[in-house]
């Protein structure tokens, strides 16, 4: 698996997925509505009962994650039953997890992939048994998502997240133009970057520096390195930067705010956040400890991923696929684009506006 997701880095994102090539396109006959296949009816609930849901986690420890995982199950209350289990960030431990729910025969499956590179073999299993699935937050290759007509997915546009990101940095910079410290207009940044294949982590990456640049404003990377989404290695990754290049560093970008909080952590140890010594720090997500972080005054800006509404969308697509219907606006409340796509927002959160991420 870990294979897989370097293989996927390199900024080859894009050529990775053509690399692949061991998908073949499904013939454009499979593009029909799921409804008229008349073949939805065999996973369809019994008639009156509420139809059960299979959901598989990457991995339960992650912060972002067991906020969309709540949403999901608060949606489903009186819709479906949802099974929720763990993947333990292991790829085989999730395709057991898969096939279990398919000997349970379940209406429908919602998947958030360890490896988003391995959708395909889901995809496959799924499809064999006739049984929908809506991938969620790690977005399945499009090669993949072209496999069968009854595959979604529920995300967020992880370009949109970057820019905001680099955006919020800009502001801070043009209000201060002493955050500039070796007067040279350009921002030197450390980043902290999430899962290496991941979209969020590429595009993230990528992205935030992009709208530093387009804003008109210099940019030089100090150091960079990836810290998994996690707190702890985001502090020991920050205090590593902080021993080889301290002087240099006017900005600190993390893919998540897990990341930027261990490296607000790893700051504090260096006196940071008082006497007026200060490091504008920059993260995603809006959750909860960020959001403390925020009113703090230590985290700059975050990004608004929406799990509620992530939560709600794949809980409601799910359910509409398991009662044997199209998704669309009106059976689930959510625009779909492209035939399989629903997109939550993305919005910038700083101390000013933070009660709307609440
Ligand atoms: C991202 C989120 C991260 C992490 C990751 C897991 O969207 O920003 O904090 O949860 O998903 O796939
Ligand atoms: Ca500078």
């Amino acid at each position: 698996m870990k294979k897989l997701l370097t293989l996927a880095v390199a900024g080859a994102l894009v050529a990775t997925v053509a690399g692949c090539g061991n998908k073949t396109e499904t013939p454009a006959a499979s593009t029909a509505p799921a409804a008229s296949t008349g073949a939805a009816a065999t996973t369809a609930p019994a008639a009156g009962k509420k139809p059960t849901i299979g959901v598989a986690i990457y991995k339960f420890d992650d912060t972002f994650m067991s906020g969309v995982r709540a949403a999901i199950s608060d949606a489903a209350k009186d819709k479906a039953t949802v099974d929720i289990v763990d993947s333990q960030n292991s790829q085989p431990t999730q395709n057991d997890k898969v096939d279990l729910f398919i000997t349970k025969k379940v209406n429908a499956l919602a998947i958030n992939a360890v490896d988003r590179t391995a959708a395909g073999v889901i995809i496959d299993k799924a499809k064999t048994a006739n049984i929908p699935v809506v991938f969620l937050n790690r977005e399945p290759l499009d090669t993949d998502m072209k496999k069968w007509d009854k595959v979604y997915y529920v995300g967020a546009k992880a370009e949109q997240s970057g820019t905001m990101e680099g955006q919020l940095l800009v502001d801070y910079f043009k209000a201060h133009p002493e955050a500039d410290k070796n007067k040279d207009g350009k921002i030197q940044y450390v980043m902290l970057k999430g899962e290496p294949g991941h979209q969020d982590a590429e595009l993230r990456t990528k992205f935030s520096i992009q709208a530093i640049t387009d804003s008109g404003m210099g940019v030089e990377k100090v150091a960079e390195d990836t810290a998994m989404w996690d707190r702890v290695k985001g502090q020991e990754k920050m205090a590593a930067f902080l021993a080889s290049s301290e002087s240099k560093i006017e900005a600190v970008l993390a893919n998540n705010d897990d990341m930027a909080l261990g490296a607000i952590e790893a700051l504090k140890a260096k006196g940071y956040f008082k006497d007026n010594k200060f490091l504008p720090v920059v993260g995603v997500d809006a959750t909860a400890p960020a959001l403390q972080a925020l009113s703090d005054g230590t985290l700059l800006g975050t990004v608004l991923n929406d799990a509620k509404n992530q939560g709600a969308a794949t809980t409601s697509v799910a359910t509409a696929l398991a009662n044997g219907l199209v998704p669309s606006k009106e059976t689930t409340g959510y625009d779909i684009t492209d035939g399989k796509y629903v997109w939550i927002s993305y919005k910038k959160i700083t101390k000013a506006n933070m009660n709307e991420a609440k």
